[in-house]
This record gives structure tokens, C-alpha cells and sequence, in this order.
């Protein structure tokens, strides 16, 4: 498996794995949606296995570097690869891509955290196995009715 930043000429092959993983009526939805996040200055990661891009993540830095706080706003898996390890090498990838970032401004990424449906237990579990902690819930957030969760990573706590 090849992991590597995406670029705008993945968009269809990442916009597929979109479509199976999360609440996309179409592929032409998820082709905007990938671009449309893209030119907010999400950053892409994907992995490959021959042709075919099986696994993505995105990341957004919020406000500025000296916050060194960053957003995990996507990760997904196509349904045939889930529970094999994908997603943790997409996000360990990921991860590093983020720090390099910080870094290459001066500091060091030093809080990650998600927003995840309240009834997403899947991704709650994975999660928390990556050294997430549950630290918010948004009532209504998305979705009248569908409650999101925070879950957060201290990066310096993470070495522990
Ligand atoms: C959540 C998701 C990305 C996990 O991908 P995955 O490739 O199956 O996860 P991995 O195989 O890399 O699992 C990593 C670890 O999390 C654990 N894990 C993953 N899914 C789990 C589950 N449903 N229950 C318990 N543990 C789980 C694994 O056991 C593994 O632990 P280990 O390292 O001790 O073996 C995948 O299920 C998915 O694409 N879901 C749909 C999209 C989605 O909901 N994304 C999150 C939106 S916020």
C-alpha cells in the first residue's frame, strides 16, 4: 500500500471512497465536495493499493500556525478494506504530514480533534484507539436531531 497527499487529479478516485464511506448521494456531489475542500486549504492524504485509492484523510489547520491546532476533517476506508489497518497507516501518514507543516512555520502540531456523528460508534471506537478522547458534545450540529462528538489528541500526552 502507497500513501501519499492527493492532488486535484485524484478527485473522482477520492470522491468513490467518499460516496461508500459517508452521506454522498452522488459522485458529483463528492467530486465538488473534494474540490470545494481542497481550495479551503484541506490537505489530502491517500492510500493506494495499484490503481485504485482504497483509503483518504484531510486535515485543516485552524486559524494560525502558532495555535498548532488542526482539524481531522475526513477519514474513510472503502467498505472491502475496513478493519485491516487502513484507515491507522492513512492517519499515522497524515499526522506527519500535519507536524511537517507546523513545523516547517516553527512550532509543532500540539492538539488534533474530529467532529464525529454522535451515533458514528464505529469511528468513536477507532478513535479512541488512535488516543482520541471524547471532549465535547454539540447538540444539533449538522443535523437537527444528530448530536456530534469532539474527540480530541494531545499530541505531547500522545508520547507518553
Ligand atoms: C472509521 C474507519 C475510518 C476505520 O477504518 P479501518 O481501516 O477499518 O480502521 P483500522 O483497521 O485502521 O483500525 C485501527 C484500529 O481501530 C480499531 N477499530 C476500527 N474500527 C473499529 C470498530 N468498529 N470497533 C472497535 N475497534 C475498531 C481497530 O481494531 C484497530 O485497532 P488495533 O490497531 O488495536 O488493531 C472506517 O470504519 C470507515 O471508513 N468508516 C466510514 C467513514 C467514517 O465514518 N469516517 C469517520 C467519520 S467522522
Amino acid at each position: 500500500m502507497k500513501l501519499r497527499k492527493a492532488t486535484e487529479e485524484d478527485a473522482h478516485k477520492v470522491a468513490h471512497v467518499m460516496v461508500k464511506s459517508y452521506n454522498m448521494d452522488s459522485l458529483e456531489e463528492a467530486v465538488e465536495a473534494f474540490r470545494r475542500e481542497m481550495m479551503q486549504e484541506k490537505a489530502f492524504v491517500v492510500a493506494e493499493e495499484g490503481d485504485a485509492i482504497v483509503g483518504i484523510a484531510s486535515w485543516q489547520m485552524h486559524d494560525v500556525p502558532k495555535h498548532m491546532l488542526a482539524e481531522l476533517h475526513r477519514i474513510a476506508v472503502l467498505p472491502e478494506f475496513k478493519g485491516k489497518g487502513v484507515a491507522k497507516r492513512v492517519f499515522e501518514f497524515l499526522l506527519d504530514d500535519c507536524d511537517r507543516f507546523y513545523r516547517s512555520k516553527g512550532h509543532a502540531l500540539r492538539k488534533m480533534f474530529v467532529l464525529t456523528h454522535a451515533s458514528n460508534k464505529r469511528a468513536h471506537a477507532f478513535y479512541e484507539k488512535l488516543g482520541f478522547k471524547l471532549e465535547a458534545r454539540l447538540p444539533s450540529h449538522y443535523y437537527d436531531g444528530e448530536d456530534e462528538l469532539v474527540f480530541s489528541m494531545f499530541l505531547e500526552k500522545k508520547k507518553d
